[in-house]
């Protein structure tokens, strides 16, 4: 019984399990590491402008990805909710993903259009203002920071390396597109794009 040396052989059967497991990863991963789906951009797909990349940094520093993720997954009850399901080439300019985890808010995904410039910034100054029930927190230091426009152009230079396609003109032209700009400005700008080539619920 060959099977049986198997199970009363601890060391066989784990060097046996993580074949057995390796090669289930591996028929899973590999395929989709050259599936053209998952590394070519959908159509329209443009690197963020310089103030919308500025928006995004600040979305890391503030922990929003805590909270909401930017995922929708291809279930009726979240394309209903939150229009087309997320898919692999909304996100090859991305570093890192913003995906998320969790939900303590909605999915942000396809947030971009959905509301005014000025519900976010009502909204991000004091949630309870246009959500009475939410226990968002209020962020309203944004509306005094200004953004730093050294950083831009080398946050650029430095996202180029490792193959976003910015343009020496919009490297050259990033400091002038944030100078003056409040973090706000560049949330919402940021906010304002999530999402939209493809189609949202609204
Ligand atoms: C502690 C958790 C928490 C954090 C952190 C948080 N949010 Fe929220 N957010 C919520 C909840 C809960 C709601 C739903 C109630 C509301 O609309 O205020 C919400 C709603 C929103 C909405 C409206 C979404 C919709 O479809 O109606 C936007 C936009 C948003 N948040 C953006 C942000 C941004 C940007 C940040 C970071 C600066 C952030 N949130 C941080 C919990 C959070």
């Amino acid at each position: 019984m060959k099977h049986e040396a198997i199970e009363k052989n601890v060391g066989l059967m784990i060097v046996l399990t993580l074949v057995a497991l390796s090669f289930g990863t591996l028929v899973e991963l590999v395929p989709l590491m050259f599936a053209r789906e998952t590394h070519e951009p959908v159509a329209g797909l443009k690197p963020l402008p310089a103030l919308e990349l500025e928006g995004r940094d600040i979305y890391i520093r503030e922990g929003c990805n805590n909270c909401h993720s930017q995922m929708i997954r291809p279930l009726r009850a979240e394309t209903e909710r939150y229009g087309h399901y997320s898919v692999a080439g909304e996100f090859v300019y991305d570093h890192p993903f913003l995906w998320g985890s969790k939900r303590t808010g909605p999915d942000l995904a396809r947030v971009g259009g959905r509301y005014s410039d000025d519900w976010h910034r009502a909204h991000m100054y004091n949630p309870r203002d246009v959500v009475p029930e939410s226990n968002m927190p209020a962020f309203k230091w944004l509306f005094e920071n200004e953004i730093n426009p050294e950083l831009t152009p080398r946050k650029m230079a430095a996202l180029s390396k490792v193959g976003v396609p910015y343009t020496e003109e919009d490297i050259a032209g990033a400091s002038a597109a944030v100078a003056g700009k409040t973090e706000i400005d560049a949330l919402v700008a940021y906010l304002q794009q999530l999402g939209t080539l493809l189609q949202s619920r609204r």
